[in-house]
């Protein structure tokens, strides 16, 4: 039995999707750290953003993380600010195995600006845009494992993921059997 799958990566990468495709295809329990804190708040991100601030925001999503410590054997979609802080990658794959959905700045850009409102992109330039890319970068990619989802459909990613979930569960090759070793037809 598989552990909780945990995505990550810039808006636009398509945790959202991938991870309901994927929750479907392995029958598990679908969960979106956004949906946790909206519940919770009752009210939708941007107002959260508007309202409280950023760092209020921020101060949701560690409660969202120590709450994710209860979920076992779920596929959780994380919000793309969540991993980029000191420690947060690493209390992730403590719950579970993460997987970044990773990308070409260009393609993700285009994919969250058609994906509705995002207070993270709101304001800003492209250039500053791809400029918080590169500065989460270094968190996504202490991942356990990474799908690039530049030229793929959410579909294809979740094909992807399955495939790199098998290899990592894959129970290690038996060691070869002394007959099947050099100089055994002997
Ligand atoms: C954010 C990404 C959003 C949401 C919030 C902040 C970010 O989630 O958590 O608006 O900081 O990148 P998505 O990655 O699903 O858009």
């Amino acid at each position: 039995m598989l552990g909780n799958v945990v995505l990550v990566g810039f808006m636009g990468a398509g945790k959202s999707s991938v991870g309901r495709i994927l929750a479907k295809r392995l029958g598990r329990c679908f969960v979106e750290t956004d949906e946790m804190i909206t519940a919770n708040e009752g009210r939708a991100i941007p107002e959260i953003f508007a309202e409280k601030g950023e760092a209020h925001f921020r101060a949701l999503e560690d409660e969202a993380v120590r709450l994710l410590g209860l979920k076992r054997g779920e596929v959780i979609a994380t919000g793309g600010g969540l991993p980029c802080r000191d420690g947060r990658l690493e209390a992730l794959r403590a719950i579970g195995t993460v997987v970044w959905l990773s990308g070409d700045f260009g393609a993700l850009y285009e994919r969250a600006l058609r994906g509705g409102d995002r207070p993270m992109l709101s304001g800003k330039t492209r250039e500053q845009a791809e400029a918080l890319y590169e500065a989460r970068k270094p968190f996504y990619a202490k991942a356990d494992l990474a799908v690039d989802t530049t030229t793929l459909n959410p579909d294809q990613v979740a094909v992807e993921v399955m495939k790199e979930l098998r290899i990592r569960t894959r129970p290690p090759h038996p060691t070869l059997s002394p007959s099947g070793g050099e100089g055994s037809s002997r």
